[in-house]
């Protein structure tokens, strides 16, 4: 059984000079792609831009805390990292919410608060997700562990984020996909004052894929590697076929993910 673990300053650090390093690349990337930072044209608010950047690295941080399980099972020298699942989580959980809050009440030139409908599966989808985030962080607290017992904790931290996942995979999918197939299939557009460049992917399309290989890995290893969705805690790192099985699925899906990533970059190449 995964226990839980009590407060790391060196996790904490190490968790958010990665946060940070991913800032600063998904910053730099944007505002080259958008040729502004904070001062956006007329059109756009000042925390347009940096509002993306928020929301790809919670993102980026979640589905982290999604692979590190793989990762420690089919590759020893990873086995340090299972500890960072915590951090990553929690640092995640607050770039998420900054994103929500802006996306809510700072960006009126470009999402107004009347514009939202939570009705919709995209916002509906956020919203629940940003409730389960809160939720899943205030029961890491040592003493509520305690109280609920480590199984209990187990389960609930287990199923709380597949279901965070699932609903950031509907947030972002339903929200961006018409887009991405706009982008991939006409000729780029030409550049306005809002986008310097727009032959370059979105953020959005590079934080799209690395979820959607972290979501393939977990699946695959849930339906072909446990052969059980989950209910109760199993072992497979033990298991030497499993654990090849799984690391040749890990190896060759992120060959896919690399290939990808070389496609959408060299989109407007051929
Ligand atoms: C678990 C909760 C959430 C996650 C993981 C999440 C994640 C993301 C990500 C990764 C994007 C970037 C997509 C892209 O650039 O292609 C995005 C965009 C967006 N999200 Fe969220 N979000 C969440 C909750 C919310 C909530 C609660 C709201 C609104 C109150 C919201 C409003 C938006 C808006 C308006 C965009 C589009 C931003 C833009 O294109 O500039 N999100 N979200």
């Amino acid at each position: 059984m995964e226990g839980h673990k009590p407060f790391s300053g060196r996790d904490y650090f190490i968790t958010l000079f990665v946060a940070l390093i991913l800032f600063v690349l998904f910053s730099s990337y944007l505002l080259v792609r958008r040729g502004y930072y904070f001062d956006a044209p007329p059109t756009a608010d000042m925390l347009y831009v940096p509002n993306k950047a928020l929301a790809g690295v919670g993102m980026v941080m979640l589905a982290l805390t999604f692979l590190v399980g793989p990762i420690t099972r089919y590759f020893d020298r990873f086995d340090k990292w299972l500890g960072l699942r915590k951090e990553l989580g929690i640092v995640g959980a607050f770039f998420i919410a900054a994103h929500a809050i802006i996306s809510y009440a700072a960006l009126p030139k470009k999402f107004p608060a009347e514009w939202y409908s939570f009705a919709e599966a995209e916002f509906a989808a956020g919203l629940v997700g940003i409730v389960l985030l809160v939720f899943l962080f205030v029961i890491s607290f040592q003493k509520i562990i305690g109280l609920l017992g480590p199984a209990r904790w187990w389960f609930l931290q287990r199923w709380g984020m597949r279901l965070v996942i699932l609903l950031a995979v509907i947030h972002v999918f339903d929200m961006k996909w018409a887009g991405w197939v706009k982008w991939l299939t006409k000729a780029p557009a030409a550049p306005t004052l809002e986008l310097a460049n727009p032959w370059m992917p979105g953020l959005g399309l590079y934080v799209g894929l690395f979820l959607g290989w972290v979501v393939l890995v977990r699946l695959y290893e849930t339906l072909f590697l446990f052969k059980n969705i989950g209910i109760v805690s199993k072992e497979i790192s033990t298991d030497l076929v499993l654990r090849t099985r799984g690391r040749r699925f890990f190896l060759a899906s992120f060959a896919l993910l690399a290939a990808g990533y070389f496609f959408v970059t060299l989109r407007w190449v051929w």
